[in-house]
């Protein structure tokens, strides 16, 4: 269903990963509704290979980028717009890790060097990478920033851990600059907040299984999937959704807003 809705524009594409990433996605539609962009991951992503064959399939570069280091972030930005032969109009950031997840520290006993890393890569990047674009004056009026982000900053999820944090921030990073870079130059800056979707970051958290059947059971409309979230992620890149900045999109079948449904409150019947 191609609609030519990013024909012209220009992108760069954080976090594809291999073919479960959210970010895979996205990329896979842009190019079917006429983008071109870059792809970027951490340089020790791009070990795993499997991102070329997403590059190849795109006719897209891959600018390897560690989302903490501002240098590696201004050789990017630089790099993707001699390559796209112009400014940018569209960013997806698509990154979350937390070592204290990875290494099953519970929360209340975080390390607190594991918890900075969590920030610094699941949130500071953030404003790492919109700062950067700022200083190049880098993207087109009109242009769209996306981040993904999860419910948890909102509510408590215990498992989530030291991620809720992260995306607290992340989700306050996009509405402070959404308002510098929106009046600057008409940018927008937007988070996804995205139901539970089995990819590498998603099964790093513990008890994810029975998660994703609870949140399945407490939607409407179902938990979304990956590739629906690719589509929502289009249309805010597109020209359809010019006026929407500073928000947290949620894109959930409907979970931030149940209180409880039938079939979940069946289960504690006697
Ligand atoms: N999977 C879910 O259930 C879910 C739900 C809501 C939101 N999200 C968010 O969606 C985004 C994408 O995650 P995903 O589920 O597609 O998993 P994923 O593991 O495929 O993607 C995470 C990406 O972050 C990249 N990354 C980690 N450290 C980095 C660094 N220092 N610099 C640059 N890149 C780095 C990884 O290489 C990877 O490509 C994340 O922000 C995640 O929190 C995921």
């Amino acid at each position: 269903m191609a609609n030519n809705l990013l024909n012209g524009k220009r992108g760069i594409i954080f976090g594809a990963l291999n073919d479960q990433s959210i970010a895979w996605k996205v990329a896979e539609r842009a190019h079917e509704e006429g983008a071109q962009f870059v792809l970027t991951n951490a340089p020790i992503a791009m070990r795993m290979g499997e991102i070329n064959g997403l590059a190849e399939k795109t006719g897209s570069q891959i600018i390897p980028a560690d989302a903490t280091s501002v240098e590696d972030l201004e050789n990017l930005v630089t790099k993707s717009m001699e390559i796209l032969g112009g400014k940018i109009d569209f960013v997806l950031h698509s990154i979350g890790m937390s070592p204290n997840v990875r290494k099953g520290k519970h929360y209340t006993e975080s390390n607190y060097q594991f918890y900075n890393q969590t920030m610094d890569v699941s949130a500071i990047s953030l404003h790492k990478t919109l700062a950067t674009l700022y200083k190049h004056d880098a993207i087109n009026e009109w242009g769209s920033v996306v981040a993904l982000t999860y419910i948890a900053a909102q509510r408590i999820f215990p498992d989530y851990n030291d991620m809720a944090d992260a995306k607290s921030l992340l989700e306050s990073i996009t509405r402070s600059f959404g308002y510098h870079y929106g009046i600057k130059n008409k940018v927008r800056v937007n988070t996804i907040s995205q139901s539970p979707t089995v990819t590498t970051a998603g099964q790093g958290i513990k008890g994810f299984t029975e998660f994703i059947n609870f949140s399945e059971q407490m939607s409407p409309l179902g938990n979304a999937p990956a590739v629906a979230c690719a589509d929502y992620c289009i249309s805010m890149f597109s020209d359809l959704t010019k006026y929407v900045t500073m928000q947290n999109l949620f894109h959930d079948g409907g979970f931030s807003n149940t209180g409880v449904t039938q079939q979940v409150i069946e289960k504690f019947g006697n």
